[in-house]
């Protein structure tokens, strides 16, 4: 059974209760954030408490979430990760349990503290070596995409819609624009330049994008954030996704259609290899 987090205690998964005021089960009133650990050590933590906090502030949610990253350590101890080749901490923070109201509780509550932590199984070489294919779908979110909310029901919409054609991953296309993937950024290659959508309230701030860009960058590939045309993404040399549990993975068919020869490409090869490398295989 593992042990979970719960505004300050620490408890049996099972044992974990919350009350049906919760706005985060009324309304989806909060934000989340994922965090990779790999080896026991959190991945980026500042990068990742830095858009939790401006989610907190778009939502105008007073919580202070420096402190989850000693959750965060407690939990990787004692559900036993703390030597973990990977791993993640998962932590969402909502405005807490009031009769239901739209507006604010006013008084203001407590916000509610959640998160757990799960080993994360990278898929083997082989599985990776076979690519990932993705369907698109219409991207149907709010204007603020870039805000990690925990309403994610166009994400989970379009993630069943992958399921629903026997692929793995679903790309949101808004206005003709290739954006993203349901649960991760996406990047394109063409005569080895790489491309993917401009940092907008239209899509998440990756933490993964600006380190595979960074990556990039040291290996000398160049890095183009602009916006994807459908047009390009089918007739890119390679189309890849990157994310805390999606690290970086290689599209091979997006829509049934090809993407350049149905392999992983060289970029996402190099680039997955330092990737790899830097957070210590
Ligand atoms: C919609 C969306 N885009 C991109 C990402 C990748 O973000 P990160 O690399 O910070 O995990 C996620 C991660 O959950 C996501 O949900």
């Amino acid at each position: 059974m593992s042990v979970v987090h719960l505004n300050g205690d620490y408890l049996a998964k099972d044992e974990a209760k919350v009350s049906v005021d919760e706005r985060g089960f009324l309304f989806a009133d909060g934000v989340y954030e994922v965090t990779p650990a790999y080896g026991g050590r959190l991945f980026r933590w500042p990068q990742h408490l830095e858009r939790i906090q401006k989610g907190l502030a778009a939502l105008r949610i007073d919580f202070d979430a420096a402190a989850l990253e000693g959750v965060k350590y407690e939990l990787l101890a004692r559900n036993g990760l703390d030597k973990a080749s990977a791993a993640y901490v998962y932590v969402q923070v909502t405005r807490g349990a009031a009769p239901r109201m739209h507006a604010f509780p006013d008084p203001p509550v407590a916000p509610g503290v959640y998160a757990f932590a799960n080993p994360y199984h990278r898929p083997s070489t082989e599985r990776w070596e076979q690519g990932f294919r993705a369907v698109t779908v219409p991207d149907q979110r709010w204007a603020r995409a870039d805000i990690k909310a925990i309403a994610l029901l166009p994400n989970v919409m379009a993630q069943q819609a992958a399921v629903d054609a026997g692929v793995s991953n679903a790309i949101f296309v808004r206005d003709g624009m290739a954006m993203e993937g349901a649960h991760n950024n996406l990047f394109v290659v063409a005569g080895g330049v790489l491309a993917t959508a401009p940092k907008s309230n239209y899509i998440l701030h990756g933490v993964t994008r600006d380190f595979v860009i960074g990556l990039a960058g040291d290996l000398g590939i160049p890095v183009e954030e602009r916006a994807i045309p459908l047009p390009e993404l089918f007739a890119a040399d390679e189309v890849f996704f990157t994310g805390t549990t999606t690290e970086i993975k290689p599209a091979v068919a997006v829509d049934g259609r090809q993407i350049g020869d149905g392999r992983p490409g060289p970029v996402a090869r190099r680039l997955f290899a330092a990737f790899i490398e830097a957070v210590g295989g």
